[in-house]
């Protein structure tokens, strides 16, 4: 990217190796910035919009970002000493043990087994923090980290020019199914190289919305086990779980494939999660990282004096970057996950209208007739992803710009690689605009081949 101005300036000279190479690449904001100026339907932006009675009765039709009301009156019982001092670094003792609680809920039949395994969540700056974190943590500059190609853009920035990792990638799909031969075989090729490899993967994925069915999520868990006790080259396995929950198909595994997989002495998963989505609160920036240890770390070292050490570490991490996280957020979220069933009852009003719009973009985008616009498959999440066939000839870009001007639907196209699509963020746009959206595509699509 060129920055005329401060070339101009010579304010570039002031600036660092680093500071000269980094910059926030236009990529969605270049289009949820024109979607917001230019189109009627705006399919750019990554999170749930509605109108506010929707969540609330007396909360009117203006179109709000849905959230969980009652987190509100959080706000006002928050004494001075919630508010006001630093928080430790590694985040609120409690609101740590309160987030593990939470995760072991979702955890079902592992829950007992991972009680044991797991440490105390560390809280960094969202999810985007933990991942920025944890690839510090994990993967060496210049070394791989092992990622589908389609991914959330922002990995990009983070691995390649934040933290100065390369990209080992595998496609994501065989058909209709997560590419498992795949993702394995880039694990086995980085293993040809180093002893440790590192692979994180996303369910729901954005931009593809794709979360494992039943089947195929104990299948990838299974085919993890069978291979690294195959071996004694390590895997460190991390989970984006930052959609977690928020799976609207009846056959796809409602929760996290983190749970499932047990880690071993060469095995060691690593789930991200936070309150930007589960909670509806994306402002707060709230992230947790939850590390899975094998039993055999803790009979060597024991657990007390192991997880003390591990903490120390991110604590580091954390005190170098950001110092610390909100104490009013962690104080507030809190509060929230100690009436937890009262959150999860005002969020279903946000999961039930985010199923309505999956099922209607699933119905419309099947009626789409031209074979130049092939849906991957979607299970949940906040996004759906459309590819144009190659045969086709044309770019996600220009049909993009097309179905903005002409049509007046934003949407995000995606370019890189082997990878020409679309992606349409169902979680902005509200049940009736769907068919247009997707009528829109296809005439779109229609205009430029003709
Ligand atoms: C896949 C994925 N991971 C992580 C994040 C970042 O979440 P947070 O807002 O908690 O940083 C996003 C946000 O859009 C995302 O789509």
């Amino acid at each position: 990217m060129e920055f005329p101005a401060m070339q101009k300036a010579d304010a570039l000279d002031f600036f660092s190796e680093y500071g000269k190479m980094i910059y926030n690449p236009t990529g969605i904001f270049y289009w949820t910035g024109r979607s917001k100026d230019e189109a009627k339907i705006n399919a750019t932006i990554g999170t749930a919009i509605g109108r506010g009675k929707q969540i609330q009765e007396d909360w009117g039709d203006a179109k709000i970002t849905m959230c969980i009301p009652s987190m509100k009156q959080y706000f006002p019982q928050l004494n001075p000493n919630e508010i006001f001092p630093y928080a430790p670094e590694a985040g609120v003792p409690a609101f740590r043990q309160a987030w593990q609680n939470w995760l072991l809920r979702k955890a079902g039949s592992h829950a007992e087994r991972l009680k044991r395994q797991l440490l105390q969540p560390v809280v960094v700056p969202g999810i985007t923090g933990a991942i920025s974190v944890c690839t510090r943590m994990f993967v060496d500059p210049g070394a791989p980290i092992i990622v589908p190609d389609k991914r959330w853009e922002n990995y990009d920035n983070i691995f390649l020019r934040n933290v100065g990792v390369t990209i080992e990638e595998f496609p994501a799909f065989a058909g209709q199914d997560f590419n498992l031969d795949g993702f394995i075989g880039a694990i086995q090729r980085v293993w040809e190289k180093q002893n440790r490899a590192v692979a994180m993967l996303n369910f729901p994925n954005n931009p593809t919305g794709y979360c494992p069915p039943k089947k195929a999520a104990a299948e990838i868990t299974q085919a993890i086990q069978d291979l690294v006790k195959s071996t004694s080259k390590k895997l460190v396995l991390i989970f984006d779980d930052a959609y977690e929950g928020y799976v609207y198909d009846a056959d796809a595994e409602f929760y996290s494939t983190f749970y499932g997989m047990e880690p071993q002495a060469n095995f060691l998963p690593v789930k991200l999660d936070g309150i930007s989505k589960e909670l509806l609160w994306y402002g707060a920036r709230i992230g947790m990282i939850n590390i899975a240890c094998p039993d055999a770390w803790f009979e060597k070292a024991g657990k007390d004096e192991l997880a003390k050490e591990i903490d120390n570490k991110f604590r580091g991490v954390v005190r170098n970057t950001v110092s610390n996280c909100s104490m009013n957020a962690q104080q507030a979220a809190l509060k929230a996950l100690q009436d937890i069933d009262q959150v999860l009852k005002e969020r279903q009003k946000t999961y039930d209208v985010l199923a309505e719009r999956y099922h209607i973009m699933k119905a419309e985008l099947a009626k789409i007739k031209t074979d130049l616009l092939i849906p991957d498959p979607f299970q949940g999440g906040f996004f759906c992803f459309v590819n144009l066939n190659p045969k086709a000839g044309l770019k996600a870009f220009d049909v993009c710009d097309h179905l903005l001007k002409q049509y007046k639907c934003g949407t995000v196209p995606i370019e890189q690689g082997e990878i020409n699509g679309i992606r349409l963020a169902f979680c902005g746009v509200e049940a009736q605009d769907i068919p247009e959206l997707c009528q829109s595509l296809e005439k779109a699509v229609l205009d430029l081949v003709s």
